[in-house]
């Protein structure tokens, strides 16, 4: 059984030494080849291989399943940056910034059809990995046009909010989960049940990214700190901090989401502490890392060799980049 360190570093060497794309055009691979050389921390791979080692040695079609899925990520990230005006991904200039939009929006898709491409290489339970992929990438655009369509509205609910990131964000990690067991041979049970694991860390996941665009430190997250406030995205929150309002305090809220002036992120922030959405949301990532935690129990597999899952999701719970 690997760590998480061990597999990610397993994982670089392997993804990097068999990037697929061709030399040529340069300018559509290029840009490919840019992003994916600045890292990023491979959780998702990772969590297809630790779910494929439950069952099993990690076997071949679980390496092409975890390049698929990162694959898949990074094209995400490529169009989720152009929506989201974002100018720095992994601490450089995010793709249409620094090489233009038409490039961004070609260089996305080409790489997730190159997604499709390594998990076609997957010899065992095709059909069902390709069914639980392809739900999967629907549900991330539902959830990143929601995303979007919430940019517009001030009365978006928690439960909507939870539907959301549900969408966009934890079942890609789920399916990273399910796959690995699916091509383990890993049974409907246990692989719905590790979905299930993923769901819960997905969304306490995308809780701390939420928490991080607010409050990291830029050289390590990587992007723009205050982003989601200038973009009036609906985070955890900010939704929180205007369930919590007074009438004044939603006054004020209401006001800096029309406002686009250099005090804003600061003026946004204090009023997340005020209103003390900033302690809920760390109390909500720990919440949801809990249900995920007794999901993981829940699998039918010896504690054991469940260490390192665990010790990536309570990682994730941690985690500053
Ligand atoms: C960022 O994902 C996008 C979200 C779904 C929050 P990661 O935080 O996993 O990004 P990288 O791959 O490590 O850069
Ligand atoms: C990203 O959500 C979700 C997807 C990429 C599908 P965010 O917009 O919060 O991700 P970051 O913060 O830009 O990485
Ligand atoms: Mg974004
Ligand atoms: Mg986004
Ligand atoms: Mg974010």
């Amino acid at each position: 059984m690997h760590s998480f360190t061990e597999l990610a570093a397993l994982f670089e060497a392997r993804f990097t030494s068999t990037l697929p794309f061709p030399d040529s055009p340069a300018n559509l691979y290029e840009p490919c080849r840019y992003l994916l050389a600045l890292g990023g921390k491979r959780v998702r791979p990772v969590l297809c291989l630790m779910a494929n080692e439950l069952f099993m040695d990690i076997s071949e079609d679980a390496w092409q399943g975890a390049a698929g899925i990162e694959l898949f990520h990074n094209f995400t990230l490529i169009h989720d940056d152009i929506m989201d005006k974002a100018p720095l991904r992994r601490g450089q200039a995010t793709i249409h910034e620094r090489y233009g939009l038409p490039t961004g929006i070609l260089s996305g898709d080409v790489m997730c059809i190159y997604a499709y491409d390594k998990l076609a290489h997957i010899t065992h339970a095709l059909p069902q990995v390709l069914q639980l992929f392809n739900k999967t990438a629907i549900e991330v655009c539902e959830g990143q046009q929601l995303d979007m369509d919430f940019e517009t509205r001030n009365d978006v609910t928690l439960d909507e909010y939870i539907h959301m990131i549900t969408l966009k964000t934890s079942v890609l990690l789920a399916c990273a989960l399910k796959m690995g067991a699916l091509v383990g041979g890993g049974l409907g049970d246990n692989a719905n049940k590790l979905y299930a694991f993923g769901k819960n860390m997905g969304l306490a996941f995308q809780l701390q990214d939420d928490y991080l665009d607010a409050y990291g430190a830029t050289d390590k997250v990587g992007k723009q700190t205050g982003g989601d406030i200038i973009a009036n995205k609906k985070t955890y929150l900010l939704v929180k901090a205007l369930q919590n309002a007074s009438p004044a305090q939603r006054d004020e809220i209401n006001q800096l989401l029309k406002d686009d002036g250099p005090g804003k992120i600061a003026a946004m922030l204090s009023l997340y502490a005020a209103t003390g959405a900033d302690v809920q949301c760390r109390e909500a990532v720990a919440h949801y890392s809990q249900l995920a935690f007794d999901c993981l129990e829940s699998v039918a597999i010896p504690s054991k060799r469940k260490v390192h899952l665990q010790e990536l999701a309570e990682w994730l719970l941690m985690r500053d980049k």
